[in-house]
């Protein structure tokens, strides 16, 4: 019997041991037992970190979209597969049976195929969280076309940036999307986009808000007339072990962002292993993750994760505040949510609001809560246990990355222990470790230090999309043979994880990953502004929010308010709104080094309003600078 669903600490301590000891086995025994093959695999693993190559489950053949749907639909073919909740609270919510969604995926498959996608094309989603998002994400598995979802509060040019850098033949998107009372015009944002894109042959357009749009001749087409004449019938392209399953992008600290490519196999053999441990998923449940599809989570947890368990999983389009901040809970109780999982940013801001709102709402069906995204203050979990989980439900504080592919490290609700701030303990199978400054591995127990990898697991991340030298660059050059995360990590002495934070210039705003370089790059895009920096500080709500120091050039006679603003809406065209400062300050100068290089250390330092311990500034090129940015912080 394989470790796919761990149901004891026995079992929870016998399968991390047999991993550590025999990981082919190990592996070997969850992909055989739980998934469909049409060709078993040659080897289990092989993989040398240094290059880095890896690959897992060599010479398997398989689809995910079948063992997603076909492999359900004898058992569960009248099931829930997909819950959908709309934005507006007085529409009925859409259930897609397992049978139905099989339909919809092949008549969707056969439209991508009609315009010509192809095995290995890239075709990029920015869709709202419809039904036809995870739809569309099936479907172009199923032909073994590559996804590549670009989440649609992006602006157009950071749509542009993600379309040209995977060389995407295809858009699909909606004339526009709901958010809460506001609609927003994504078609307009696509053809935007695609004034400065080369490759894109077609533009499938799904009517959402039946607004007025624009419609390009022979390179825009409506869906729906297209799915009328396809059929329903369409046989799954038969895929090697490893090859790309998607594209996604993530912000570097540094550059373009960062197209993160994960494979077929390996993908799919985690994906299902930690839905199935993490939130103990039984067969009546209906589980509702609040992330969008444009993020890891939304792709492992909402689409692939509870799929291929045979899940019902919610789909929810809208905002939590709409049409007030009880949303969450009144579908929680009118969907009767078994498990939920949300991001510490999404507590924070509910926690804020009257507690009337949430008592108001039936939430006894919950038994397991989740968290992911950023760390979880330890206010925000008590608020989570007490008043959502009416302290009987775990909570699982789920530590991963995008290039992870699926969660790394947690605790397993009735198994093993909760503790407030701490992510806890890997999953069977994953082996982390914490790293000194000189690059050994830290082996006491209790430590602090960097946290790593250093045994690979299917899900990890294969390449960056045509850039493997970044690839190993940015992940396993700084430790030798091991992943190494960009994230600081406490352990203490039962081997507990507690994640402190990015060591690196990520940002994470509200559990959204952003470098700071191109939102820097945005803002000296203003003509006005010479240089900038942009740091984080403590937030509320935000967990970190951005802070800006900018320096004008010479002659500029405008208002601050008004230039802020400019500022501001350059990064929202850039970047998208969510990457907008908090504070924006205007500076004479950065603190710079010797060599030019600005000290991030001491402006942080500042924004967190902690100015009194910057330590030696003497050595910077302008120490007269740091004394006028005190003087004007906010
Ligand atoms: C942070 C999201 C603390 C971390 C799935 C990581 C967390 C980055 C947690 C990846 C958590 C995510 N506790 N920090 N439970 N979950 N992070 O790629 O810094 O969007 O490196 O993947 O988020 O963000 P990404």
């Amino acid at each position: 019997m394989s470790h796919y669903h761990i149901k004891s600490i026995a079992q929870f301590n016998q399968a991390t041991q047999e991993a550590k000891d025999n990981p082919e086995q190990f592996w070997h025994d969850i992909a055989l037992e739980n998934f469909m093959w049409r060709n078993t695999w040659d080897t289990v693993v092989k993989h040398d970190l240094t290059m880095p190559s890896v690959t897992w489950f060599e010479g398997a053949q398989l689809n995910i979209s079948e063992n997603c749907l076909d492999r359900n639909l004898a058992e569960r073919g009248d099931k829930t597969a997909i819950l959908f909740e709309p934005n507006d609270p007085d529409a009925s919510a859409e259930k897609i049976t397992y049978k139905e969604l099989h339909k919809r995926v092949c008549t969707f498959a056969n439209v991508l195929k009609s315009k010509g996608i192809k095995k290995g094309d890239r075709v990029c989603l920015y869709l709202p969280m419809i039904p036809e998002l995870a739809i569309a994400v099936l479907a172009c598995a199923r032909i073994g076309a590559i996804h590549s979802v670009v989440f649609a509060g992006f602006s157009a040019t950071a749509l542009a940036t993600r379309i040209d850098d995977c060389a995407c033949k295809m858009v699909i998107t909606s004339d526009g999307s709901y958010r809460g009372a506001k609609t927003i015009d994504l078609k307009g944002i696509v053809d935007q986009a695609l004034e400065k894109c080369n490759g894109i042959e077609s533009v499938l357009v799904v009517k959402r808000i039946a607004s007025e749009i624009l419609m390009v001749p022979d390179r825009d087409f409506w869906l729906a007339p297209l799915l009328a004449q396809a059929s329903d019938i369409c046989e799954p392209e038969i895929m090697d072990a490893e090859d790309p399953l998607f594209v996604l992008y993530t912000s570097g600290s540094t550059g373009k962002p960062k197209g993160i490519v994960h494979t077929t196999a390996g993908y799919m053999v985690y994906a299902g292993y930690s839905f199935k441990n993490v939130f103990q998923y039984e067969e009546d449940d209906v589980y509702w993750c609040t992330a969008d599809i444009g993020w890891i989570t939304g792709h492992s947890y909402i689409v692939y994760g509870p799929l291929l368990n045979g899940a019902t999983t919610v789909m929810f389009e809208g905002v939590p505040t709409y049409p007030d901040v009880g949303r969450f809970w009144e579908i929680v109780a009118k969907h009767k949510i078994t498990q939920f999982y949300t991001a510490p940013t999404a507590i924070r801001a509910l926690a804020k609001e009257s507690l009337s709102l949430v008592e108001k709402h039936d939430l006894s069906s919950l038994k397991i809560l989740g968290s992911v995204g950023e760390p979880i203050n330890e206010e925000a979990w008590h608020w989570y246990d007490d008043h959502i989980g009416k302290n009987k439900c775990p909570i699982v504080d789920t530590w991963w990355q995008t290039e992870n592919g699926g969660i790394m490290i947690t605790s397993i609700p009735g198994i093993t222990e909760s503790i407030p701030t701490y992510a806890t303990l890997p999953l069977p199978g994953i082996q982390p470790c914490l790293m000194d400054e000189n690059g050994n591995e830290i082996l006491e127990i209790k430590a602090e230090g960097r946290m790593c990898v250093k045994f690979p697991w299917p899900s990890m991340a294969r390449t960056i999309y045509g850039n493997h030298e970044r690839y190993k660059e940015t992940y396993f050059a700084s430790f030798n043979g091991k992943y190494f995360t960009g994230d600081g990590a406490l352990r203490d002495e039962l081997g507990n994880y507690r994640i402190t934070g990015r060591v690196d210039d990520v940002i994470i705003v509200s559990g959204h990953n952003l470098g700071t370089a191109p939102i820097e790059d945005a803002i000296d895009q203003h003509p006005l502004v010479a240089e900038s920096a942009v740091v984080g500080f403590p937030h509320d709500i935000k967990g970190t929010a951005l802070y800006g120091f900018v320096t004008l050039k010479n002659e500029q006679g405008k208002d601050e308010n008004e230039l802020r603003n400019e500022v501001n809406d350059m990064i929202a065209s850039e970047i998208g709104p969510i990457a907008k400062l908090e504070k924006i300050q205007f500076t004479q100068g950065l603190p710079k080094t010797r060599s030019g290089k600005i000290m991030r250390r001491i402006l942080r330092k500042i924004a967190e309003g902690d100015s009194s311990n910057l330590g030696d500034i003497s050595t910077l090129l302008n120490p007269e600078a740091v004394q006028d940015i005190i003087d004007n912080a906010f």
